[in-house]
């Protein structure tokens, strides 16, 4: 037996991509539903990384939800980078012209959305199986799921955020895999400072982040072959000190892991970002490796282009929006693709770069530390480029 109901907007994926493409076209007057395959739970156990763009902290401002980022999230007008022993700070605010960046949790954002939900009468289907879409070509596309031993089907205008069965070679793949992972450990321990910092030794990349000034979050670069079953908790921290200098590793406060996890490194571009009635947004169109945190604030971005052309096309009836999508998200997205690749390449160990690999990162860093010039543009980077970047850019 088939349970046949009728929406605006499809939408696949409750992560944070979903529920605010949900939130803002509730607000609009739209109709959609989201379907995700996984339980809310298990959405929520996704731990990623916490740096939010203005961008991103205005559009939870816009949909009502910004409350307790306001109020338990950390404005951060800088970071540390240490190399060799010394510690480089990049003043963002200085470098940017008063520009900071907001460090919330995305658990606790895809939390704060999804509590929003219900206020805003946003249905969402969780644990649905075997999701497909059909007839995206057509005038009225079809979605498909399996629960309770039911075969649901949702007809609606469109489909946001999935990446389904689309014909070959309708979409282009762009992907680089990385020889390495994350290996991330969340405490509740107070961070060991009170910005992040990335580090750069000589047995690997690490990271010092945090989610509030009682919990941090620490990452360890570790080659893809580990697993996480061989990192007990001390063995951890043992690898972290080695990698801190002397004032981190005083400063450093060790418990036991709420959270442990390897993470592999991708870069990942779908081209374009729509096929038919089907739009792309977030992770199902793009993947950034996470040492730039732009994951989540692509995805934001992505979602408040797609819903302002939803509503043009509802409200409007014009679809310029619509077609401008695509090429629209996808320039701000290789940028932040350009960005999160140089970020990784200068901070992570290269073993198959060889002598010159190594020569030349030191000179990138050297340079760095001592170039105005340069320093602004991670600066410029970190907070987040403009969605709109000028006329013209790559076709
Ligand atoms: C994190 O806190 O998980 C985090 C922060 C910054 C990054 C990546 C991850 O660049």
């Amino acid at each position: 037996m088939t349970a046949r109901t009728r929406t605006q907007v499809a939408i696949v994926g409750a992560g944070p991509s979903g529920l605010l493409l949900g939130q803002l076209l509730a607000k609009a007057g739209i109709d959609a539903v989201i379907v995700e395959r996984q339980t809310g739970a298990h959405v929520l156990g996704r731990i990623r990384a916490g740096v939010l763009e203005q961008v991103c902290v205005d559009l939870l401002d816009e949909v009502g939800v910004g409350a307790r980022m306001h109020r338990e999230g950390l404005v951060h007008g800088g970071f540390e980078m240490l190399w060799r022993g010394q510690r480089h700070r990049i003043d963002m605010r200085r470098l940017t012209g008063g520009k900071s960046v907001m460090v919330y949790g995305q658990t606790e954002l895809t939390r704060d959305l999804m509590d929003a939900r219900h206020a805003a009468d946003l249905p969402t289907v969780y644990e649905a199986a075997n999701v497909a879409v059909h007839e995206l070509d057509e005038a009225w596309p079809r979605l498909t799921y399996e629960k309770n031993g039911l075969t649901h089907e949702i007809v609606c205008d469109f489909h946001g955020v999935c990446r389904a069965s689309v014909p070959p070679g309708a979409i282009t793949v762009y992907e680089k895999v990385y020889p390495f992972g994350w290996l991330g450990l969340l405490s509740d321990t107070p961070p060991v400072s009170h910005e992040l910092i990335y580090v750069n030794s000589p047995r690997g990349f690490s990271l010092c982040s945090m989610r509030s000034s009682t919990r941090s979050r620490y990452y360890l670069q570790v080659p893809l072959t580990e697993k996480v079953e061989n990192w007990s908790d001390d063995a951890f921290w043992d690898e972290l000190r080695l990698r801190l200098d002397d004032r981190g590793c005083a400063a450093l406060v060790t418990g036991p892991s709420l959270e442990k996890s390897i993470a592999p490194l991708r870069s990942f571009v779908a081209e374009p970002l729509r096929f038919g009635r089907m739009f792309l947004a977030g992770d199902a169109g793009h993947i950034v490796p996470p040492t730039g945190a732009k994951g989540l604030n692509l995805a934001a971005t992505d979602v408040k282009v797609l819903a302002a052309a939803l509503i043009e096309h509802f409200h409007e009836r014009s679809d310029a929006g619509l077609e401008a999508y695509s090429p629209r998200c996808l320039r701000r997205v290789w940028r932040a693709e350009r960005f999160s690749w140089w970020f990784t390449s200068l901070t992570h160990r290269f073993p198959e770069g060889g002598a010159i690999g190594a020569r030349l990162q030191d000179a990138e860093l050297d340079y760095l530390f001592h170039s105005e010039h340069a320093a602004h543009t991670v600066a410029e980077n970190y907070v987040g480029l403009p969605l709109d970047f000028g006329e013209g850019g790559p076709s």
